[in-house]
């Protein structure tokens, strides 16, 4: 649930009407629901309060600060995989045992900051990393915590580049090697103590049985784990809940994921961890653009806007679905033609739908892309110059810009001459 609903024939987010904010903050943009995503958080934390659970958001889906900011204020831990989020993370407050760490290339200068920082836990993908860790930890006089990313080598079916949990896959230790590695952090790694085990296995999953293989799975491995003499304190189960893009998506809702869990490993007792992101952020989010053109060559209609690949990139790096409306309601009533909603941006990829029936929209037209809260602007950047797009945050009557457009002056300035030296 979301909101961004007509009011008296125009689409609004909460009480602001989009057609006016278009006016003054000028398109595109991105526009976010403050209580949509306080909402999402709460849904999704709900679902787990009757267990020990620490719900950690992966910012990677939204990491604008205000966002963070509402989410740290609800109570919200936070998974981070950069410098640039650690540092997110810490302006935001959130104390440094609501913080994971993932990713299977982190730095030697990220490892000493989130040291620094006192985080809850590396989850740590390969046996390398593990040695440069203990270094890093040792040099410090420090001991890491940590856990282990396996890989169940379980099929989330989901888009293949967003798919993690393969063998095939660059994620997290081979499973038939988590036992050894276990014992190797215990016998010859003294700067690192053993917390708990890790597992992330992809994004937008639409069904529960991948889960529910992969958590069976992980079940017989912490029995293991444990029988071998380590404390495993917690299970991070990673994100990945698929969220509906089409009315007609369905996919589970946190109360019957949370259900799944509690059957399948609430006999084992420990701390659990999750780290949603697309959950939380996505649909508390949408992308308002205008209508510079329409062609038709061929028959072929193309309705060109001015939101590009560079600003929303999901269409084409997954071949992503994102519903399109009308900010003006009557149009949605018009008789439907099919047509493709593609950008300014040289590419044929530079597209928002394809051979989508939409109404027939003419120039000067808003029209809302949506669910687009998570992965859009995290994932946007310049090419073709184009300025990253703002970012407007809504609560009840109010707006705020939480992010504003960059000056040309400001773009260009980031290239300078040469100053050569040798
Ligand atoms: N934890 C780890 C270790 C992850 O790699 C991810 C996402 C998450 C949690 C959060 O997953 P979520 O709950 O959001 O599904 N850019 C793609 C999605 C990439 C997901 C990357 N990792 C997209 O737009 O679909």
């Amino acid at each position: 649930m979301h909101h961004f609903d007509y009011k008296d024939g125009v689409l609004h987010a909460e009480k602001i009407n989009l057609k006016e904010l278009a006016e003054k903050i000028g398109t595109p943009f991105y526009c976010y629901s403050a209580r949509t995503f306080a909402r999402h958080y709460r849904v999704f934390a709900d679902a787990f309060k009757d267990q020990n659970a620490l719900v950690c958001y992966a910012m990677k889906a939204n990491s604008n600060l205000a966002i963070l900011r509402i989410l740290a204020e609800q109570g919200a831990g936070m998974d981070v995989v950069s410098m640039g989020e650690l540092l997110r993370a810490r302006e935001v407050g959130v104390p440094g045992e609501r913080i994971l760490f993932s990713g299977v290339g982190k730095t030697r200068d990220e490892m000493a900051l989130a040291l620094d920082m006192g985080i809850l836990c590396f989850n740590v993908e390969s046996e390398p990393e593990l040695h440069v860790l203990n270094e890093v930890a040792k040099s410090k006089g420090m001991v890491a915590p940590v856990s282990i990313r396996v890989n169940p080598d379980v099929d989330a079916r989901t888009h293949e580049k967003i798919s993690t949990g393969k063998k095939a896959n660059k994620f997290g230790v081979a499973w038939e090697e988590a036992r050894r590695i276990y014992t190797m952090i215990a016998e010859e790694l003294p700067a690192l103590k053993i917390t708990g085990i890790d597992m992330h296995i992809g994004s937008q999953i639409t069904e529960l049985d991948p889960f529910d293989d992969a958590f069976s799975l992980l079940k017989e491995l912490v029995r293991d784990l444990k029988r071998d003499g380590h404390q495993i304190d917690h299970i991070d189960l990673g994100g990945g809940l698929g969220i509906p893009y089409a009315t007609e998506d369905n996919p589970p809702h946190p109360d019957d994921y949370a259900a799944m869990i509690k059957q399948r490993l609430g006999a084992l007792d420990m701390k659990l961890i999750f780290e949603p992101g697309r959950l939380i952020a996505g649909n508390a989010g949408i992308l308002v653009s205008e209508v510079l053109y329409v062609k038709n060559n061929d028959e072929k209609i193309f309705t060109i806007a001015d939101v590009g690949m560079n600003d929303l990139i999901r269409p084409t790096l997954y071949e992503a679905y994102h519903e399109i409306l009308p900010v003006d309601e009557a149009l949605g009533k018009r008789e439907l033609r099919k047509m493709d909603v593609v950008g300014p941006v040289c590419e044929t990829g530079d597209y928002m739908a394809k051979g989508r029936f939409l109404p027939p929209f003419k120039p000067g037209d808003l029209l809302a892309i949506m669910t687009a809260g998570a992965y859009g602007a995290s994932q946007a950047n310049s090419y073709n110059t184009r300025p990253l797009i703002p970012e407007v945050l809504v609560d009840g009557d109010q707006y705020a810009i939480i992010r504003k457009r960059p000056t040309y002056e400001e773009i260009l300035t980031l290239d300078v001459a040469p100053k050569w030296e040798s």
